[in-house]
């Protein structure tokens, strides 16, 4: 397995577990059979609610003497609705209870986005808290914190542009360190990646495979499929690969940590294997011309009517 090395030589598996959508029914066998198959990252959120039954596989791997704790790298996400500094340290322990462990490898904020600490998702203006009420400073603090005690090794973001980081990043005593951000062919965001990797901030790429299974109100009209697109399915042919493997495999190398969500053990394997093969010159530039700045996960849930929160703001463009 590659990996990649944060600034104080700590490394992380260049392949990981996404739990997104995994639903608490199936996330806990799919976790379990996926640390069997060799997976040694895992990444969870406290809102993709099945931190317990992803905690009770880990825990059941341990016990089982499969791995041990520190073969393992575990990174979660504070939810939007404890973005104030004093409720950031909390939820980290609330979400390591949930997951039966002593710390998390990588501790990040799912989005620069604040909501009430009533709301789950926010369904009207008033959920929503302002980034001049709580800035994104304001809860780095908390995440800073979160680092200084221990319970978090390493503190990042998801879903932040240039300009974000650059504003926590002026004022941090801790630089961030991670960015998670949606990254596939139709969507590359080279400027944000080269940015991120020339500041010393590591990159994970998440729906990396197209995310088809998220709920149907994500989802637009006439998406375009990334599995089935004629690039990829002939790169995949030429090397007797899947598309799959052809899209983790390009996510690895650009240099990015790349998270496929499965629940199903011969796509676990699938994914896993992808790290196995090679792509050359030739196959990255044909893919770098699918680039449509597509967006699977376009954050328009954070911008209802009345919301304090813009696309552009979020995305920056
Ligand atoms: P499943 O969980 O049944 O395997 P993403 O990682 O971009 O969010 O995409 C996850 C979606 O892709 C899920 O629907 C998942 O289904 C599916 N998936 C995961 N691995 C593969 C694969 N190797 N080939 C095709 N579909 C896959």
């Amino acid at each position: 397995m590659q990996h990649l090395t944060f600034s104080n030589g700590d490394l992380i598996p260049s392949l990981g577990l996404g739990t997104w959508k995994s639903k608490p029914g199936e996330v806990e066998e799919a976790v379990y059979q996926s640390i069997k198959l060799g997976y040694r990252h895992i990444d969870c959120a406290a809102i993709y609610a099945n931190e317990k039954e992803v905690g009770n596989a880990i825990k059941k791997a341990i016990l089982e003497g499969i791995i041990e704790r520190q073969d393992l790298f575990v990174t979660s996400k504070l939810w939007n609705n404890a973005h104030h500094p004093e409720h950031v340290l909390p939820a980290l322990r609330k979400t390591l209870a949930d997951l039966k462990l002593e710390y998390l490898d990588l501790y990040l904020i799912h989005w620069p986005v604040a909501q009430d600490p009533e709301s789950q998702f926010p369904k009207k203006p008033g959920d929503f808290i302002s980034l001049n009420e709580i800035s994104l400073s304001d809860t780095w603090e908390g995440m800073e914190e979160c680092h200084n005690t221990g319970l978090a090794k390493h503190i990042g973001v998801s879903n932040f542009n240039q300009s974000q980081i650059e504003q926590v990043n002026k004022n941090a005593r801790i630089k961030i360190e991670m960015n998670q951000i949606e990254l596939h062919p139709y969507l590359q965001q080279n400027d944000l990646v080269d940015f991120c990797l020339q500041n010393k901030i590591l990159v994970t790429a998440y729906s990396p495979l197209g995310s088809m299974d998220r709920d149907e109100m994500m989802k637009k009209e006439n998406e375009p499929i990334l599995l089935e697109s004629e690039v990829i399915k002939n790169i995949a042919e030429k090397r007797k690969m899947t598309p799959a493997q052809v899209l983790l495999r390009w996510a690895i190398a650009r240099h990015t940590i790349v998270i496929p969500k499965s629940v199903n053990p011969k796509r676990l394997k699938e994914n896993l294997e992808a790290t196995n093969y090679e792509l050359d010159q030739g196959d990255i530039k044909a893919i770098s011309t699918l680039n449509k700045n597509y967006r699977f996960v376009d954050g328009s849930f954070w911008t209802i009517e009345g919301s304090p929160y813009s696309m552009e703001a979020l995305w920056g463009e």
